[in-house]
């Protein structure tokens, strides 16, 4: 998607195949700074202090980081120390470990001294599988659009609600919630983004504003506890988030505070959809209740970052001092709320036999 007009991937090989750059997200939106990863310990350092995040991407720059591991030392060892090194980065959103597995699963049989180059062309297939997926995304959620913008009866935009940022700064490119929005842009659909901000790491005022803004989307930026008001006063037609980890039930994880608006759309029947690719299922698990929760440290609640009047990035404290903070990074939010699954092949229900009406392949487990 684009920048200042200029077409931006978050993530690409650089330095004629030796390093991969990044936009470094912890400067956004305040700085474009691309940041240079040379080594796999570079690439877990990235997911792990967030420059990079979103579920997708974390996939992707592990798989690139598995590549960077290659071309320092492409034996065994090294790759099953690069591999347990990244995926101990972050623990929610299972692309990460797709992504670690497709690439093991390529190298595994290759001698040594080829695996750099395969290594690079499987995690270059995968960034570009997933710029394709989120693409198809798009065009099914814009079909939903299409949908509420048939309903409002009174005319004016379709005004979408989402939590977070799931849009292609959380991809390769598109993004997986706001991929729709971007494609009902596209085809001249009056839309209109409500931005809940996200606390504590404010990726929707950051992140989500950034990417809408400057592909010229119109958005509001909202606090989070504003969404339930805004429902009950008919001002959402629906409400699309992404997610870190959907279980073979339909159950969703995303960002904490994700839980609290599925609960009010229900109560306001306003629809809630998420939106995923297919490496974001994890089969294995049966329900949301073995989704593994990601905690991160309290200082994220108790300060915030941003920028002075005169331009200097600061960082406040907001709390009481020496008062205790909580923060889980995630929550879940049960099947039976969520209207449907977005998914690359199609929207399905979310549950079991909904994801196995796309994905028949996994019937055998
Ligand atoms: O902690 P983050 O910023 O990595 O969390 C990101 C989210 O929760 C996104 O909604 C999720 O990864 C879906 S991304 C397309």
């Amino acid at each position: 998607m684009k920048i200042e007009g200029r077409s931006y991937r978050t993530i690409w090989p650089s330095c004629g195949g030796a390093a991969v750059d990044i936009i470094d997200q912890t400067r956004l939106p305040h700085e474009l700074v691309i940041a240079r990863l040379e080594t796999a310990e570079d690439a877990a350092r990235a997911i792990s202090t967030m420059q990079v995040r979103g579920a997708p991407l974390i996939g992707a720059t592990a798989a690139y980081g598995m590549w960077l591991a290659c071309l320092a030392d492409s034996g065994d060892g090294a790759l099953d120390g690069a591999h347990d090194r990244l995926l101990a980065t972050r623990p929610t959103a299972i692309n990460l470990r797709w992504a670690l597995e497709e690439m093991r699963a390529s190298l595994r049989n290759l001698a040594p001294e080829s695996r750099a180059g395969a290594a690079l062309a499987r995690a270059n297939a995968i960034a570009d599988e997933d710029a394709a997926t989120c693409e198809a995304i798009g065009g099914h959620g814009l079909e939903l659009i299409r949908e509420a913008a048939a309903r409002r009866k009174g005319g004016g935009p379709v005004n979408v609600l989402t939590h977070c940022n799931a849009g292609w700064l959380a991809a390769v490119d598109w993004g997986t919630a706001l991929a729709p929005v971007y494609k009902a842009f596209e085809a001249g659909i009056d839309i209109h983004v409500w931005v809940d901000e996200t606390r504590p790491r404010n990726q929707g005022a950051a992140l989500t504003a950034f990417e809408l803004g400057h592909h010229g989307v119109a958005h509001t930026v909202i606090a989070d506890n504003a969404g339930g008001h805004l429902m009950q006063r008919g001002e959402v037609d629906l409400v699309i988030v992404g997610t870190d980890r959907t279980a073979a039930n339909g159950d969703v994880a995303n960002k904490i505070g994700t839980y609290l608006k599925a609960l009010a759309a229900h109560d306001n029947g306003v629809p809630f959809y998420v939106a995923l690719p297919h490496a974001t299922i994890d089969w294995t698990i049966a329900s949301g209740a073995d989704i593994p929760i990601e905690e991160r440290g309290g200082e994220e609640v108790t300060h915030m970052r941003g920028r002075m009047a005169g331009g200097d990035m600061v960082e406040i404290e907001i709390s009481a001092p020496g008062s205790p903070a909580a923060n889980p990074a995630f929550d879940v939010t049960p099947a039976r709320l969520v209207s449907g699954l977005i998914t690359e092949r199609g929207v399905c229900a979310a549950s079991r036999e909904g994801l196995l009406s796309l994905y028949p392949e996994r019937a055998d487990g």
